[in-house]
């Protein structure tokens, strides 16, 4: 059992792996390695890299279940591993979307808890969400990892809600549009809209999420307004947004849609207890980030009341994702 003091030692260097990651999927490592058994000289040969350094890196990431070093030098890579392969989208782009701008932004986490604004805006000079539409290309892999993060979750929440007495849904903030996509083609008799900025929108026309079939695709911004429907979906947003914010945006829901309308708020809860759970991580993320917070079911009824809103159910769905719907008040 290590001592109190290694256990310290060991997550004071949590960054030392999320950067290895970082970089054997920058050299496509993952892919080469795919093939079988290969030694770390013709893996550095062919991504140009040194072959002691780069075997240091795969050494480490070894110990942390990605690769199995199976003879002096040589490694293959394990079932984790494997879902780092270019032909497997999804967690790579995570892992380089998150160990970019995030990662810079965390040096400063420490100015987001002492003033509970994102750290983000410190160092980049912008929020998030304007800086990724003055960088097209980093948009495109933030929705990239969205639908990687999205994985399984989304299947789950198209799943678990009957859409049948609706006729026009509203993606708000749908990004990629897979969401859209798996709920349009469960419900034909649905028409939808897709609503996000237009980074978000050039993600969806270029097909990333998935056929949209009867959509029209609206780009805007939802502190503004948004378009009418009778049945709403807003999954992994109003996370992004502090209090004032989020019900911002769900009071721009409510003024759109009819009394009988729906909002369904899709996120993942915070468990209580003590138990690790990735969305503990996310949350402080977050808060340096976006500055918005992850929350539980009391703090989603809250907002609600906030944007004229009442919590009718919430749906837990087969993922870690929740439905909160809510009705106007
Ligand atoms: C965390 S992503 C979630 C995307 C998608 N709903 C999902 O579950 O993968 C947040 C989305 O909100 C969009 N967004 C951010 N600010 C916005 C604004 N002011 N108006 C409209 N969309 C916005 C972003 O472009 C992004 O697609």
């Amino acid at each position: 059992m290590p001592s109190p003091s290694q256990q310290i030692m060991r997550l004071g260097f949590g960054f030392a792996v999320s950067q290895a990651l970082r970089v054997i999927i920058e050299l496509s490592v993952p892919d080469f390695v795919a093939t079988g058994e290969q030694s770390v000289d013709d893996v550095a040969a062919t991504t140009r890299s040194d072959a002691d350094a780069l075997y240091r890196v795969m050494r480490l990431l070894a110990a942390e279940g990605v690769f199995r070093e199976v003879l002096p030098r040589h490694f293959e890579l394990t079932e984790v591993g494997a879902a780092l392969r270019s032909d497997r989208p999804g967690p790579a782009d995570f892992v380089r979307m998150t160990n970019s701008e995030a990662y810079l932004a965390f040096e400063q986490l420490l100015y987001s808890v002492r003033t509970g604004m994102p750290a983000f805006n410190k160092v980049f000079g912008s929020s998030r969400f304007d800086w990724l539409s003055e960088h097209p290309e980093q948009a495109a892999l933030f929705q990239r990892a969205m639908i990687a993060l999205g994985q399984g979750s989304n299947e789950a929440v198209a799943e678990a809600y009957d859409f049948r007495p609706f006729t026009r849904i509203v993606d708000v903030g749908g990004g990629h549009g897979q969401l859209l996509s798996l709920i349009l083609a469960r419900n034909p008799h649905l028409s939808g809209v897709l609503f996000d900025l237009p980074s978000g929108i050039a993600a969806a026309h270029q097909g990333a999420g998935g056929d949209l079939p009867r959509t029209e695709f609206i780009s805007g911004d939802f502190f503004e307004s948004v378009p009418s429907g009778d049945v709403y979906v807003i999954k992994k947003v109003v996370h992004d947004w502090d209090d004032r914010r989020a019900a911002a945006i769900l009071r721009n829901c409510r003024k759109a849609m009819p009394p009988n309308g729906r909002v369904l708020v899709a996120e993942t809860l915070v468990p209580p207890g003590n138990e690790p759970d990735l969305i503990k991580e996310i949350d402080v993320v977050m808060l340096a980030v976006t500055g918005g917070l992850e929350r539980t079911e009391a703090q989603y009824a809250s907002l609600f009341d906030d944007a004229g809103l009442r919590l009718e159910q919430l749906i837990q769905t087969q993922g870690p994702i929740s439905i909160l719907e809510a009705s106007p008040a």
